[in-house]
């Protein structure tokens, strides 16, 4: 008797149950008997709230507000700039080993794909003429000589053409790496001396440089004037495969670097004062060693663009040519 009555209920419930189950999607909120403070009223972000007189319903932070960690007031640690806004020298930071360790892994997450591994410029992203601008080698004169705080404003700012890594990397990473770069920087400008110091083969190290070299000549050779041919409309393509428009216009408009707008034949001023004319053999110069002679007003930021084949050079040289009216 008991059996077939919860057979009953049985049956009755099931159809219930199932009903409100049906695999649909629905657009009406679900049944919500006690609410418990669930839904309130209250603005959406960026809503309109016509009780401020701005209209605005997000309101502003008090004026001078500082979020909690945020009070960066050590501007030598956050910035790497002196009360005077000079570069520090040196970096705020206990030098060790596992810092510098440290250093390098960062770097060669962060920094190696344009800036090598070496420092030398050639990452992979050079190496294999991607188009992106010519990132410089550390090992030059000019950025053995700044101060620590100036490659940290690098990192943390960017240069020019260089994005800021201030999104991916910490403060005390950045000084990690600003560390490490200077230890590159000395491994790549160690006289024998120095070397010497540790148990290093230097003869057998330099035969094998002199074989690299010899293999890289004879690749350079073999790539040399390939095609051949020279035209102002092959230097378009070439400035355009090396992105010298990152930093060149062709209309008249101050970049990074000079325009090439009737560059051609017209009087340049150095930045020593002296003045010497645009002629072809100023341009090739420009093209394959900057740092000769650096225009008036520009940073000496270009890197040298010696890889290039001459006919290639002479394309581009025909190629600026062909923007100035001063040309024959
Ligand atoms: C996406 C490629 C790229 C990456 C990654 C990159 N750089 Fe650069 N870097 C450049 C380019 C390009 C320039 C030259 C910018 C210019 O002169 O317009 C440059 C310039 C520099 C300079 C020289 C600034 C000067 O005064 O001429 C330093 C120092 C430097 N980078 C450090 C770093 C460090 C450290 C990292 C890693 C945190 C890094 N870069 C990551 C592309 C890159
Ligand atoms: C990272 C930016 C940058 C890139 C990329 C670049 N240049 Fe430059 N270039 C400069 C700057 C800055 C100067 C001025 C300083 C100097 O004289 O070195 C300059 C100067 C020159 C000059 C001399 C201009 C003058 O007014 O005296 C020539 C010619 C030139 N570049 C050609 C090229 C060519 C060709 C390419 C591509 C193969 C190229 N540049 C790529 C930055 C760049």
């Amino acid at each position: 008797m008991k059996a077939t009555k919860y057979l009953y209920l049985a049956a009755i419930a099931l159809p219930v149950v199932l009903s409100s189950c049906r695999g649909q999607i629905s657009e009406k909120p679900p049944v919500h008997p006690i609410m418990d403070m669930d839904q309130q009223e209250r603005f959406e972000p960026q809503e309109r709230n016509a009780f401020f007189a701005d209209n605005r319903a997000m309101r502003q932070p008090v004026e001078g507000t500082v979020a909690r960690g945020n009070l960066k007031k050590d501007t030598v640690y956050y910035q790497g700039i002196n009360t005077d806004s000079s570069f520090v020298a040196d970096a705020p930071v206990k030098l060790t080993k596992s810092f510098l360790y440290r250093g390098k892994d960062r770097y060669e997450v962060f920094c190696t794909p344009c800036h090598g591994l070496a420092g030398d410029g050639q990452g992979i992203i050079m190496a294999n003429n991607y188009g992106y601008v010519p990132a410089p080698s550390f090992h030059i004169d000019r950025l053995r000589e700044v101060n620590d705080g100036y490659l940290y404003s690098v990192i943390a700012n960017g240069i020019r053409n260089m994005p800021s890594y201030a999104q991916q990397i910490p403060v005390r990473d950045r000084w990690a790496i600003v560390s490490y770069v200077r230890a590159l920087q000395q491994s790549q400008n160690a006289t024998e001396d120095n070397v010497q110091q540790y148990d290093v083969d230097l003869s057998s190290l330099q035969e094998e440089y002199k074989q690299q070299q010899a293999v890289a000549e004879k690749q350079a050779a073999s790539q040399q004037d390939a095609g051949g041919e020279v035209s102002a409309e092959r230097g378009k393509t070439v400035a355009a495969e090396n992105a010298c428009n990152a930093c060149h216009s062709t209309d008249g408009a101050k970049m990074v670097g000079p325009t090439w707008q009737n560059l051609f034949g017209s009087e340049r001023t150095l930045d020593d004062g002296s003045t010497v004319t645009a002629d072809e053999e100023y341009l090739r110069e420009s093209i394959v060693n900057p740092s000769a002679k650096i225009a008036e007003g520009f940073p000496p930021s270009m890197v040298p663009y010696d890889h290039l084949s001459d006919s290639d050079i002479n394309s581009l040289i025909e190629y600026i040519k062909s923007l100035s009216e001063n040309a024959e």
